[in-house]
């Protein structure tokens, strides 16, 4: 009896060391999901992907599903997403991101993301307050942040680009005028472990009334 128990507090403990270990930065693996802190403190920008791995246009589709949980200015949804995930247009988009192109030349996907001008912010055609489009660059980038989160929950990793050729872009994917282009976004797999550049104290940047 007490050996039986024995053995298997054993393998429990052997089975718990190994989802532990599973679930640092490559959360993948074990096909659990990671907690919330653990995306959040995992998430790097990431300059050096791994080759040998790719992402599916099933898995992109399945991350840009939950951009579609972002909230936006009377759910105007104004962001637009344009995949390069073909190695034509991959290989057209390395060469418009300018200094960033060594960083994501491994990368499986790039993401250009764009947003309507004049929904977010505005009401019946007319500007609602002194923000203006810049709404839509918020909505943008809200969006954004559920893109680069949910990737890390997947076990992908990204890089945040807004050094990159807007009207190069443009022509590339037939980007309607009427678009602002932001970022382009890499996601692919971590080629090795990213440092985390320095935080401001909190006390910098918060005041409490
Ligand atoms: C709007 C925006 C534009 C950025 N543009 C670039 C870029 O062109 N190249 C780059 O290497 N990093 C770029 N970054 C990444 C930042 O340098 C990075 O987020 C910051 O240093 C904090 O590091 P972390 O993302 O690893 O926490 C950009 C980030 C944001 C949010």
């Amino acid at each position: 009896m007490t050996k039986n128990y024995l053995i298997g507090a054993a393998i429990a403990l052997l089975s718990l060391t190994s989802c532990s270990n599973s679930n640092s930065s490559n959360t993948e693996s074990a096909g659990t999901s990671p907690s919330f802190d653990e995306v959040l403190t995992s998430r790097r920008s990431v300059r050096s992907y791994d080759a040998s791995k790719k992402i599916s246009e099933a898995e992109v589709r399945e991350l840009l599903l939950a951009t579609q949980e972002a909230p936006s200015w009377a759910n105007q949804q104004p962001s637009k997403y344009y995949v390069a995930i073909s190695p034509e247009k991959l290989a057209a988009v390395q060469d418009m991101v300018g200094g960033n192109k060594d960083r994501i030349k491994d990368a499986p996907v790039l993401i250009v993301s764009t947003f309507e001008r004049g929904r977010s912010g505005f009401f019946q055609g007319n500007q609602t307050n002194e923000v203006g489009d810049g709404w839509g660059a918020y909505d943008n980038g809200l969006s954004n942040c559920y893109l680069i989160m949910k990737a890390r929950a997947m076990g992908f990793d990204t890089l945040i680009m807004g050094m990159r050729d807007a009207d190069q872009l443009r022509e590339l994917f037939a980007i309607p005028e009427s678009e602002t282009i932001m970022a382009v976004i890499s996601l692919g797999y971590r080629a090795e472990e990213p440092n985390r550049p320095e935080r401001k104290p909190l006390d910098d940047v918060v005041k409490f009334y």
